[in-house]
C-alpha cells in the first residue's frame, strides 16, 4: 500500500494559533505536575513576544520564537515519566532539569518552524554566564534560548505570587544568569502596570493573541499532521498506560483509510484526528490515569471528561470541523451508551466508528504496565461480541479483522 504523500486541500492556515490552542492542554498538564505551572507556556510565550517586539525582531521571527516558548516545555511530561516520578510526592525542579531540554529538543525536530534553528530548546534553561545544564555561555546560546530563560524565570515568579517589584529584584540578584540587554528591555516595559496586569490568568490568552504577527502560511494537512504528531507522542508521554496508544491508534488508521481507498485529505484529517483523540486526556491529573483499577465512580466520571475536552479544544481550531468529531466521539457507542454525550447511530458517521473501532482494538492488544496485551484472534472476538450486542459498527470490525489477521 502505498502512503499518499499529497495533499490538495491547502488551507490558509496561522499555525500560531492552532499551536495556541494546543498547548492550553501541555499547560494544564504541566499544571497537574506543577501546581504553580498555570498558563505557564502562554505567559512564556507573551512575555517572549514582548522583549521581540522591543529588540526589533522581524515579523517572521517572532512568529517562531512564540512556537518555541509555547512548547517549550514540551519535554516535561516525557523527562518526568523517564524519571519515573509521576504521582510521586518529589520535588521536580524544572529550571534544573536537563532531560526535558534533550526530550523538548527532540520531539521538535519535524515541526514546521518557518526558519528551524537548532538547539533553541535544547538551551533554554542555560545561563550566561555558564552555570546553565550544559555550561553554554553567553551569546553562544541562541538568542531565543536567551529570551525564552529569562521570560521562563519571570513567569515561574510571577506564578508564585511575586509581585513586579519582587521580579525585578530577583532578575537584578541573578543578573549574571541573563543577558544584559535584554533585561535591560524587560526593565523598561516592565515598569508599566499593564505588563503584569496582562500576564494575569483571565487576560494572558488576549494579550498573547495580540501579540501574533500576521504570518498566514499555506499548510495542508499533512503538514498539520507534522504538528499534531509532536502532541500524540507528548499524551503518550503522559501516562505509562497509554505508552505508545496514540501512534499506535494513528498507524492503524493509517492502514484503514488505505483499505477503504479514502483521498488524501480524508487519510490526513484521519490520521490527525487519531493523533488527538485523547488530549483531553492531559487535561486529566495522573493519580488518576495511572490508577490499573478500581476507580471510584467519581474518578471514573473525571476521566470520562477526556473527550468532551478533547472537543472544547479542537472545535476552536480552523479547518478541523470533521477532525473534532471524529476524535471526540471515539468513545460514544451506536446504542447511545458511550460517553460524553450518549450519541447514537443517527448522529456518528462512519469515520467516527472507524476511530472508535482502532482505539478499542489498539486498547486490547496493547501491553499495558500490570497486563500483557490481547492477540488479535482474541481482541476481534471481543469486538465482534460488542457488535453483536450494537455497541461497534460490525462492518469496520470485520475489516479490521482481515486488514489486522497477521499482525499477531
Ligand atoms: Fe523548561
Ligand atoms: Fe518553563
Ligand atoms: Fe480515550
Amino acid at each position: 500500500m502505498n502512503c499518499p504523500d499529497k495533499c490538495r486541500d491547502n488551507l490558509l492556515f496561522n499555525v500560531n494559533q492552532l499551536l495556541i490552542s494546543l498547548s492550553r492542554t501541555l499547560d494544564f498538564a504541566e499544571k497537574d505536575l506543577l501546581p504553580n505551572h498555570i498558563n505557564h507556556g502562554m505567559r512564556v510565550a507573551y512575555i517572549s513576544a514582548r522583549i521581540a517586539e522591543k529588540i526589533n525582531m522581524s515579523d517572521k521571527n517572532r512568529f517562531d520564537l512564540i512556537s518555541y516558548a509555547l512548547l517549550h516545555d514540551n519535554g516535561v511530561m516525557a523527562s518526568m515519566r523517564r524519571l519515573d516520578i509521576c504521582g510521586r510526592q518529589t520535588t521536580y525542579n524544572v529550571e534544573s532539569d536537563p532531560v526535558h531540554c534533550l526530550e523538548g529538543e527532540k520531539n521538535l525536530a519535524h515541526f514546521p518552524f518557518l526558519s528551524r534553528q537548532k538547539n533553541i530548546i535544547l538551551y533554554h534553561h542555560e545561563k550566561y554566564d555558564g552555570s546553565g545544564p550544559f555550561g553554554i555561555t553567553g551569546i553562544n546560546i541562541p538568542l531565543y534560548s536567551r529570551i525564552i530563560s529569562l521570560a521562563d524565570y519571570i513567569a515561574i515568579r510571577y506564578s508564585e505570587g511575586k509581585g513586579p517589584d519582587a521580579i525585578k529584584n530577583s532578575i537584578m540578584k541573578d543578573a549574571c544568569k541573563f543577558d544584559p540587554d535584554l533585561c535591560e528591555v524587560v526593565f523598561g516595559f516592565s515598569r508599566h502596570i499593564e505588563f503584569w496586569l496582562n500576564q494575569k490568568d483571565e487576560f494572558v490568552y488576549k494579550a498573547l493573541i495580540s501579540m501574533l504577527p500576521q504570518v498566514k502560511r499555506e499548510f495542508n494537512y499533512q503538514k498539520i499532521h507534522q504538528i499534531s504528531q509532536i502532541f500524540s507522542r507528548i499524551i503518550d508521554a503522559k501516562s505509562p498506560f497509554t505508552g505508545s496508544h496514540s501512534r499506535g491508534i494513528s498507524e492503524k488508521t493509517g492502514f484503514i483509510c488505505q483499505f477503504y481507498e479514502f483521498d488524501d485529505v480524508t487519510y490526513w484529517k484521519m490520521r490527525i484526528a487519531a493523533d488527538l483523540h485523547d488530549l483531553g486526556k492531559l487535561a486529566i491529573p495522573n493519580s488518576i490515569l495511572d490508577k490499573p483499577s478500581g476507580l471510584t465512580r467519581k474518578e471514573f466520571q473525571i476521566i470520562q471528561a477526556h473527550p468532551f475536552y478533547t472537543r472544547r479544544i479542537l472545535e476552536k481550531i480552523d479547518g478541523f470541523d470533521d477532525i473534532t468529531d471524529w476524535a471526540a466521539n471515539h468513545h460514544e457507542k451506536l446504542d447511545g451508551s458511550g460517553y460524553p454525550y450518549g450519541l447514537d447511530k443517527n448522529d456518528l458517521d462512519f469515520n467516527s466508528r472507524i476511530l472508535a473501532c482502532v482505539d478499542i482494538y489498539q486498547a486490547l492488544t496493547e501491553d499495558r504496565p500490570y497486563r500483557k496485551g490481547m492477540s488479535h484472534k482474541d481482541a476481534i472476538k471481543i469486538m465482534n461480541n460488542m457488535a453483536r450486542e450494537g455497541l461497534i459498527e460490525p462492518s469496520v470490525t470485520e475489516d479490521m479483522d482481515s486488514i489486522f489477521r497477521d499482525s499477531d
